[in-house]
């Protein structure tokens, strides 16, 4: 893996990866490498040629009041896990490269998908992503690029950008990936103390339930919105912020259950805002679930 700081680097590797005929794939990403990182890497080097890996802080996506500054980072352990995936790049940018002329003054706003979810306690946190991913996909140019389910507002918010603008890019979605005992990977875990982070495992149990009342033939959504309130609400450790079933790609609410819907929940543990969510594809009495993939223990994923 080679470590790169500059927007003229990044462009000129990839475009000469493309001149010689070769693919490229991208992984943007914040850091803190975990097994759900590692496995958008591998997903791209499976499928590309030049793997570029992308790590930037991004402060423009964090409101007032979050944790950009205490946000986990450690570039040796990142440098480590991308050189063990078979990166090829690895574009660690400072604030100034990427923002030269501090705030910009174009910004990319992709309207509704990001009004409610996230969107209602992280006003300006979606247009701070899609800005970012947006200057990312003009820096690499045609690729394919790599998102994790986890962020599942994310993921729906980048594809709609992707489609109305037109950009070259083919966005892939990539499993959720679990810790053995279901909690969803995510780098804001390591904020939790040991107890908050087995109260945790209430979300992903509780979306368990819920595919369980589904594939047993429940079809209303309150019904189902409630079990996560319920079983949530036993836990004092966890405070739920929402739990609500949206269509899978408009993420327009949804009062009955059926085509590919998502339960998509956001809680508070301790200093951790974790997410988490399961999508279910209904038809009749024919229910797939996914709810992700776990690790095996080393972080390598494997089918639950
Ligand atoms: O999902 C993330 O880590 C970030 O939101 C992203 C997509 C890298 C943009 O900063």
């Amino acid at each position: 893996v080679i470590t790169i700081h500059t927007v003229e680097e990044l462009r000129r590797e990839c475009e000469q990866a493309r001149m010689s005929g070769r693919t490229v794939g991208l992984v943007p990403t914040m850091g803190f490498f975990h097994a759900g990182h590692r496995s958008l890497m591998q997903a791209a080097r499976a499928a590309t040629d030049l793997v570029v890996v992308t790590l930037f802080v991004n402060p423009t996506q964090f409101g007032p009041n979050e944790d950009l500054a205490a946000y986990p980072r450690d570039l040796d352990r990142d440098s480590d896990a991308a050189r063990d995936e078979n990166v090829d790049v690895l574009f660690v940018p400072t604030v100034e490269e990427m923002y030269p002329e501090g705030a910009p003054l174009t910004t990319v706003h992709v309207d509704r998908l990001t009004t409610g979810l996230c969107g209602a306690s992280r006003p300006v946190h979606f247009d701070g992503v899609t800005t970012v991913v947006a200057k990312l996909f003009s820096m690499v140019g045609r690729c394919s690029a790599y998102f994790g389910r986890k962020d599942f507002q994310q993921l729906a918010v980048i594809q709609q950008m992707t489609r109305d603008l037109n950009l070259p890019v083919d966005v892939v979605g990539c499993p959720l990936v679990r810790e053995p005992d279901g909690v969803a990977m995510s780098s804001r875990n390591a904020y939790l103390e040991p107890e908050e982070r087995e109260a945790a495992r209430v979300l992903s149990e509780s979306l368990r339930a819920v595919a369980d009342a589904v594939v047993g033939g429940e079809r209303d959504t309150a019904t189902v919105e409630g079990i996560v309130r319920e079983r949530v609400g036993r836990e004092p450790r966890v405070a739920l912020e929402y739990a609500e079933v949206r269509d899978a790609r408009t993420l327009v609410p949804r009062t009955e259950l059926d085509g590919t819907v998502v339960l998509a929940l956001a809680a508070a543990v301790g200093r951790a805002r974790l997410l988490d969510n399961v999508v279910l594809t209904i038809r009749g009495s024919h229910v797939d679930v996914d709810l992700g993939v776990r690790t095996g223990g080393r972080g390598t994923p494997a089918v639950p």
